[in-house]
């Protein structure tokens, strides 16, 4: 897994046109809860097309953690689960990322107790987990937050009628994974319907569970009393895909991404082709070609099918260097616009006004030193970079490296110029 020093930046070359293939690996938001699912039983699970990156061995640090045997080989991650895992999740393993709090549903099927502790907000806004112990608590569990951690038990889970206020992920992935150990029926309405999802209804069901309706808004679940190891491959990363599909558009270049079901991202490349690319679908992938500079178009983002508040950030570099205005709407995470002051650095024209951001589009963006915050916001001023004159200085990367494997060897293979400096 890379190994990515924390003052490492990219130097990154603006005025180059990305032309090539690039292929996508298995995303990031399926594969830790893929792991953390494979809790729910005894014996030893194996998930393939994992990608290389350090939230991996993370999670496997917190599977460690509660009993399980983790072997990483290439993209091959084997997990064997103990009879009674451990209920306590590391403190210092759960405190590096934030997406190691869905063993908790799998935590309180097997063990009937857990103890996670609370990851907090981070940089794209404040994240709670109401609607996760809601859920838990209408299966029977109480939860409660003491010394930093949120803890859970019950005497015994039972299905019930569940229904969100909000689409979460991360509340629909641990209601759904103690649901499916729980006694009875459970009808879990106006849940998330991300492919994410589907993928780990799928693995569910290859285990054993009997749940119906995965990728619609409501999922009927009849428990079960045990489940059984399985072999399962992630799903391509969506998000990596766009980002790759935006960067061909903002640099009218001419990219082949593979390894994804496009229709997992339809409404970007919607967007795209409204921007005036070409866009040509694959079974396994797409074509984005885009000759003339790309029209601003408007984008809000909503839970799926809409548009991806991860892609966001793309959305609005592309608008930054597209003809005319458009307003992009954040309608997920309230602080996800920070990076903005980081665009108009590079000498974007952009205006932020409550959960909106005007942007006027510029020919070219002008080189700066400039911080990437999260991810997704990173790998937006490095796209945004590649439209800039001259030599950006993009610091704190880690945070790049973080959801996106093999990040400057993809873009070099479409001829960008970037390097790693350490
Ligand atoms: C997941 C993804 C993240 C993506 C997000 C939305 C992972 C590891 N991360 O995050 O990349 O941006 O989905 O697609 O899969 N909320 C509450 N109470 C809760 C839970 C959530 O108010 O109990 C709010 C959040 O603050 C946010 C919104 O619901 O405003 C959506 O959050 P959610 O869908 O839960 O995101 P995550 O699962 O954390």
């Amino acid at each position: 897994m890379s190994e990515a020093g924390h003052k490492d930046r990219f130097l990154v070359g603006g005025g180059t046109r990305l032309e090539g293939e690039v292929p996508v690996t298995g995303a990031k938001n399926s594969v830790l809860k893929l792991m953390a699912a494979t809790l729910l039983a005894e014996g030893t699970s194996v998930i393939t097309n994992c990608p290389d990156i350090l939230d991996v061995p993370l999670m496997a640090d917190v599977l460690r953690g509660l009993g399980c045997e983790v072997v990483i080989e290439g993209d091959k991650v084997s997990i064997t689960t103990p009879a009674e895992p451990k209920y306590a999740a590391d403190f210092d393993a759960v405190r590096q990322f934030r997406a190691s709090v869905c063993v908790l549903g799998p935590l309180m099927a097997r063990c009937r107790r857990a103890i996670v502790a609370l990851p907090g907000g981070d940089a794209i806004g404040n994240r709670p987990l109401d609607m996760h112990q809601a859920g838990l608590e209408l299966l029977g569990a109480r939860s409660w937050v003491e010394h930093g951690c949120l803890m859970a038990e019950a005497d015994a889970l039972t299905g019930a009628n569940i229904g969100l206020d909000f689409p979460s992920v991360g509340a629909t992935e641990n209601i759904l994974m103690a649901a499916v150990l729980a006694e009875g029926e459970t009808v879990f309405t106006n849940v998330a319907r991300e492919p994410e999802i589907v993928d780990i209804c799928n693995m569910l069901t290859k285990m054993g569970a009997k749940i119906q309706g995965a990728g619609t808004s409501t999922l009927t679940i009849q428990g079960v009393k045990s489940l059984k190891p399985t072999t399962h491959e992630v799903i391509g990363d969506r998000i990596v895909a766009a980002t790759w599909g935006i960067a061909a558009a903002m640099t009218r270049g001419d990219v082949r991404v593979t390894g994804v079901n496009p229709k997992h991202l339809a409404v970007v490349l919607d967007k795209l082709r409204a921007a005036g690319a070409q866009v040509t679908l694959e079974p396994r992938g797409f074509r984005v070609v885009q000759e003339q500079r790309p029209r601003a178009v408007n984008t809000s983002t909503l839970p799926f099918p809409g548009f991806p508040t991860d892609v966001q950030p793309f959305a609005i570099g592309l608008a930054c260097v597209s003809e005319g205005t458009a307003m992009i709407t954040e309608n997920i995470f309230e602080a996800r616009f920070r990076f903005v002051d980081e665009m108009v650095r590079l000498g974007a024209d952009a205006r932020t006004d409550g959960h909106h951001v005007w942007v006027r589009g510029v020919e070219r963006l002008s080189s700066a030193p400039v911080w990437s915050a999260d991810i997704r916001a990173g790998a937006g001023l490095v796209l945004a970079a590649l439209c800039a004159d001259g030599t950006t200085e993009v610091h704190d990367v880690f945070h790049i490296d973080r959801g996106y494997p093999a990040f400057v060897e993809n873009l070099q293979g479409l001829n960008a110029q970037i390097e790693r400096v350490s």
